[in-house]
This record gives structure tokens, C-alpha cells and sequence, in this order.
């Protein structure tokens, strides 16, 4: 680990109850709402690491492994891989408790590359 990274952070970047605005016609979440959280996710791990203002420029490697329920509570956990110089590699997993069984499971995960960007939308040093 670089000796500017700071080291993973011991609480989830969000957690939420899955509520019923978030469901497509069958009562499952829709995958681009956990999209959205993990890109939420991904921002609240680069601001913890480096105040900036960022853009996201990719999501790779997103995998759904299991449904999401109306009820359940996630937790999106994140970890950042790799600072580059203008760029910032966040690994993150949506983990779901459900809301009657207790047992929590990896649902989700994604890799998302946020770029920090100035006024004029060019990067930016990262670690200045
Ligand atoms: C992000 C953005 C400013 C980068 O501009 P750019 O001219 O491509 O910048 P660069 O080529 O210098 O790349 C900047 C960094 O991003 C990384 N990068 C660029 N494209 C990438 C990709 N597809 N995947 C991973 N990293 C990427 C580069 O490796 C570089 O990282 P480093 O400085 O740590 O080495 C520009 O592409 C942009 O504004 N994209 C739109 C972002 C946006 O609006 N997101 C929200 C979508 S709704």
C-alpha cells in the first residue's frame, strides 16, 4: 500500500434499506440502482482518501451475484486499489442483509475509477 493511501476504512461508505421505489415490476432492485450506489460509494471512498472534486470515468468488472430484496438493508464496502496520479481505483462490494434471515451476502461487486478534476473539468494530481 502506498504510504499516502490511507488504510481501508472499518465502517461501510453507505448503508440502506432497500425500499420499495427502488423495484422493477417483479418486486426485484433494479441492477442500476446499486449501480448508482456503488458510483455513490466509490465518491464518498475518494473523498476519504483525498478531498477533490471527481469524476467517475469507469465502472469495470461488476458482477451480480445474487438478487436484491425490498426490505433488505446494504452495505456497500469499499477499498481502495490503486492512486495514480490523476486517477483512483476503488474496489467495492454490496453486501445485503436480508430483512427477516439475518444472514448477510455479497451481492454486488465493481471496480470504478474516479478521475479528480479542476474548474476547467482537466485532471488533477490526486496526491499533490
Ligand atoms: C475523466 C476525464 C476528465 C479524463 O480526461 P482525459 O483527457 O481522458 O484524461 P487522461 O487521459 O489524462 O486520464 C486521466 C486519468 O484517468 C485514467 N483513465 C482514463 N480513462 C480511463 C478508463 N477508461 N479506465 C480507467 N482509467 C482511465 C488515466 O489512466 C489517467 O489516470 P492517471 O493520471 O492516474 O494515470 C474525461 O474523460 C471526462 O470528463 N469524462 C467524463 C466523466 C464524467 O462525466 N463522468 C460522469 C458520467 S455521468
Amino acid at each position: 500500500m502506498p504510504e499516502l493511501m490511507k488504510a481501508p476504512s472499518k465502517e461501510p461508505s453507505i448503508r440502506l434499506v432497500m425500499l420499495p421505489k427502488y423495484t422493477n415490476p417483479d418486486g426485484d432492485i433494479f441492477g442500476g440502482v446499486i449501480l448508482s450506489m456503488i458510483d455513490e460509494a466509490a465518491a464518498v471512498e475518494a473523498q476519504r482518501q483525498a478531498r477533490h472534486r471527481y469524476v467517475t470515468v469507469a465502472m469495470d468488472s461488476i458482477q451480480f451475484h445474487h438478487p436484491v430484496q425490498v426490505g433488505d438493508i446494504v452495505s456497500l464496502w469499499c477499498q481502495t486499489v490503486k492512486i495514480g496520479s490523476t486517477s483512483i481505483c476503488i474496489h467495492v462490494e454490496v453486501l445485503a442483509n436480508p430483512r427477516w434471515s439475518g444472514s448477510e451476502k455479497k451481492v454486488t461487486e465493481a471496480v470504478v475509477t474516479l478521475v479528480a478534476i479542476d474548474q476547467n473539468r482537466q485532471p488533477v494530481p490526486i496526491l499533490a
